[in-house]
């Protein structure tokens, strides 16, 4: 059966779907170098914090790594003729620093250059717009080792890297974006180090958010001065609300917690100054700030980019001298990586952000689910109701936010492809494409076929 004709049992309800989105709303998916390229070691790529981590015994499930990870940097033209068949309007990747500046800065790998260029090409070939993300959590090792986020000096070399990139591509690259995801980037690297490079000191989380924040304001002006008219720049937060089960003191101030930790790259970009308070919940000192710096982090972007997978409950405890996360929520469906489905709370982001910052506009540049995938081995499909469903629920809420006035211009699955998840390696599949691992067969999952469907039937609608 191919795509075409593939008939889901919702298609009335998706029709109802349609109507929430204007003209032009771009359809796509997402994607990471690290978690998809593998091919850690050709043509001259430089190691990055994630190889590093990666091979450090205990800090990815089972060692996994992302050596090989879906081969994409082999089989790119297999996966844009994927995209192609699953309508996609654009694709978002990530490039990796280190495969351009194997040692951060300094001499250019024009191998690596070279295959963005072949990737960009083929994918405008297809009528498949880029967006390219410079940073997804790949730093190149050499400057981790010279201090990485801690130092100043990685901003400027980010900029740096920043205008190489646009020079190359500046002439044919539709949508920019510097970051993904600063908030991870210093928290779950820094902080916690549940990420790469793994560090475990809070004291150096506002420090890493800040320089994260000054090369993205450091880049801006390098990238506009070499991206074609009409490219648009801008960067991806992450955003996961916080609710309240009852209005208990305790649960309202944990719930403003979570509001100010949402704020804290939102409020520098948009406003100019970090969110009052956010550091001291932290418990640790803010950053240094030099003159000028909040000037250069809120240099107008074009766009916002928004991730959003599921929200926190927050409730009392029983004696109500405290209130805590709710770790299962009565009712709802979790994901395989325990977050809740919540549909909800994207369009609750969407429309605060919209009062909060009226951004020019907003791309939802992550959204989607793990769920276990079972396949028999053989057979060209693979049933992932659920993934279908919480595609459909959270598609069906970013619209709820245009029609309440927000601009989203775009939305984007995570992920095309199954992946690398971190340091949840291969074991967590959030594909709208199966990927065999052993032997890289790719098989369209029943979400795919049914985002495609939805993408055809919208492109109808609006002709
Ligand atoms: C986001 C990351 C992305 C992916 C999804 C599941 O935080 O940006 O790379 O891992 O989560």
């Amino acid at each position: 059966m191919s795509i075409l004709d593939h008939t889901h049992p919702q298609a009335s309800a998706d029709a109802d779907l349609l109507r929430y989105f204007p003209k032009d709303f771009v359809w796509g998916a997402a994607t990471s170098s690290y978690q998809v390229e593998g091919a850690v070691n050709e043509d001259g790529r430089g190691p990055s914090i994630w190889d590093q981590f990666s091979a450090t015994p205990g800090k990815t499930y089972q060692g996994h790594t992302g050596e090989v990870a879906a081969d994409h940097y082999h089989r790119f033209k297999e996966d844009i003729a994927l995209m192609k068949s699953l309508n996609l309007g654009a694709y978002r990747f990530s490039l990796s620093w280190s495969r351009i500046l194997p040692q951060g800065t300094g001499a250019v790998n024009q191998a690596g250059l070279d295959f963005y260029e072949r990737l960009v090409d083929a994918l405008l070939a297809q009528d498949i717009a880029p967006m390219a993300t410079l940073y997804h959590w790949d730093l190149p090792l050499a400057l981790h080792e010279k201090g990485g986020w801690l130092k100043r000096d990685t901003a400027q070399a980010f900029a740096d890297y920043a205008e190489i990139v646009a020079r190359r591509l500046g002439d044919r690259v539709t949508w920019w974006q510097t970051h993904n995801e600063p908030w991870c980037i210093a928290y779950q690297g820094y902080g916690i180090g549940i990420h790469a490079p793994g560090l475990k000191d809070m004291s150096l989380v506002p420090t890493v958010g800040h320089n994260v924040l000054l090369s993205h304001g450091l880049a801006m002006p390098r990238l506009r001065a070499h991206v074609r008219p009409g490219a648009q720049v801008g960067i991806t937060l992450n955003f996961t609300p916080g609710y309240g089960a009852d209005e208990q003191p305790s649960t309202l101030a944990e719930v403003g917690k979570a509001a100010r930790a949402d704020r804290w790259f939102s409020d520098p970009l948009f406003k100019g100054v970090y969110p009052d308070g956010f550091f001291a919940d932290l418990g640790v000192a803010p950053p240094l700030i030099k003159d000028g710096d909040m000037a250069l982090i809120s240099t107008p972007i074009d766009f916002l980019g928004v991730n959003n997978y599921t929200r926190t409950l927050f409730q009392a405890t029983g004696d109500g001298s405290r209130s805590k996360k709710v770790d299962l929520v009565q009712g709802s469906l979790y994901t395989d990586l325990h977050w809740e489905v919540y549909p909800p709370a994207m369009r609750d982001v969407l429309v605060w952000l919209h009062k909060e910052y009226a951004p020019k506009m907003m791309l939802i540049t992550e959204n989607g689910a793990a769920f276990v995938d079972d396949w028999d081995g053989s057979s060209d499909h693979i049933h992932d109701p659920l993934r279908t469903a919480y595609l459909h629920d959270y598609i069906r809420a970013v619209g709820e936010a245009i029609q309440q006035g927000a601009s989203v211009g775009g939305y984007f699955t995570w992920s095309l492809l199954d992946n690398y998840e971190w340091m949840d390696g291969y074991s967590k599949r959030f594909g709208m494409v199966y990927i065999d691992f052993p032997t890289q067969r790719r098989i369209i999952k029943d979400s795919g076929l049914w985002y495609a469907n939805f993408i055809r039937q919208y492109k109808m609608h609006q002709s």
